[in-house]
């Protein structure tokens, strides 16, 4: 145990949540773009995340730390409307970019990405994800007001789908154009509250279900978004862990039959061929895009990934079931 660095024990001052006490701490691992610490207080452990300016992954890749306000207001807003889903918010400190939160500990709430790496794929666990996430959709999507609590259109762009999207075109300047329209349909589309990095990292298993964590890139924006994410991380989790990539693609089929019933605030159909034509863009951009996926090593597998997606890009099915059996017959089969 050390003690916090002296900006979190003032922020934690101004949280109101210090009353008196010199906590200790530790940092946890595990976070590029912010600190995060378990911080021991008389009436228990609490987390703290700190936003970086200047993010851990990549020297030009910066974050404004405003965007700690966003996350915590997406923390409020989604347990509000599926308790649990996220840790609770005890707290957030506007001076700093930092939040204070409950603390979650491993052993009860692992990480849904070691779960899937150590080959333990739990297709009801993918469908609860997709409930949760259409429960959070549906519920904000019929709230607009919370539009103007959310005016991070600056932001998404700058973290999302810049580095995503713009960067995978420059790499593949024939697609270039693609990525620029599918930029801007996803811009066009703004209906719910995105959480907007719905990643297995990201996501802890708990007892009473999925706690979505980092929802730093928070937007009022297109929930196809946070759809096509969460698939594209279970697709390529085929590449990595190829011993499970049937439990993959059920947990990829799970989610979609899961969610799409779900969306009641435009035509479902839409919603899917959005989401359908982002996936294979999603496949090139962690490849090739600003923020590669760590575990997929081999050029041979990088070269998989981009034949299929370019194949798809080329010719994009508007149904997510059709875009599993491409894949499917390419990289898992
Ligand atoms: N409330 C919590 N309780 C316990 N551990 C937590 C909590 N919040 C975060 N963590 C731990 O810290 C890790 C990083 O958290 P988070 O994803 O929010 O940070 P980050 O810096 O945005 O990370 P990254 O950019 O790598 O996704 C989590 O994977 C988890 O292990
Ligand atoms: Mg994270």
């Amino acid at each position: 145990m050390e003690t916090p660095p002296k900006d979190i024990i003032d922020a934690l001052d101004r949280m109101h949540l210090l009353k008196g006490a010199d906590p200790r701490g530790q940092p946890l691992t595990g976070g590029v773009s912010s600190d995060i610490w378990r911080i021991d207080l008389p009436g228990g452990p609490i987390c703290i995340k700190r936003a970086l300016a200047k993010l851990r992954v990549n020297a030009d890749w910066q974050a404004p730390v405003e965007r700690n306000l966003y996350e915590a207001r997406w923390m409020r807003v989604a347990n509000a409307v599926v308790p649990g889903a996220s840790p609770t918010l005890l707290g957030q400190d506007e001076v700093t970019g930092t939040l204070a939160m409950e603390y979650l500990p491993a052993e009860r709430y692992p990480l849904w990405k070691a779960q899937l790496r150590d080959g333990v794929v739990d297709v009801g666990f993918a469908a609860s994800v997709a409930r949760t996430l259409g429960r959070i959709h549906a519920a904000t999507a019929v709230d607009p007001s919370l539009a103007a609590a959310f005016p991070t259109d600056g932001i998404f762009h700058d973290i999302r789908l810049e580095p995503y999207l713009t960067q995978t075109g420059r790499a593949h300047p024939d697609l270039a154009d693609r990525m620029q329209r599918l930029i801007e349909t996803t811009q066009r589309n703004k209906r719910a509250l995105v959480h907007g990095d719905v990643s297995p990292k990201n996501i802890l298993c708990g007892p009473d279900g999925p706690v979505f964590l980092d929802a730093e890139c928070a937007w009022w924006g297109d929930p196809a978004f946070d759809l096509a994410f969460c698939l594209n991380h279970l697709m390529l989790k085929c590449v990595w862990v190829p011993a499970v990539r049937g439990g993959l693609l059920d947990s990829f089929r799970a989610m979609t039959v899961t969610y799409l019933p779900l969306v009641g605030w435009e035509p479902a159909a839409a919603l899917e061929t959005r989401t359908a034509h982002l996936l294979p863009a999603l496949f090139l951009a962690r490849v090739d895009g600003k923020s590669p996926v760590e575990y997929i090593t081999r050029e041979a597998d990088r070269d998989r990934v981009r034949v299929v997606a370019r194949r798809l890009l080329a010719d994009p099915p508007d149904r997510l079931a059709d875009v599993a059996r491409t894949w499917k017959e390419e990289i898992a089969a």
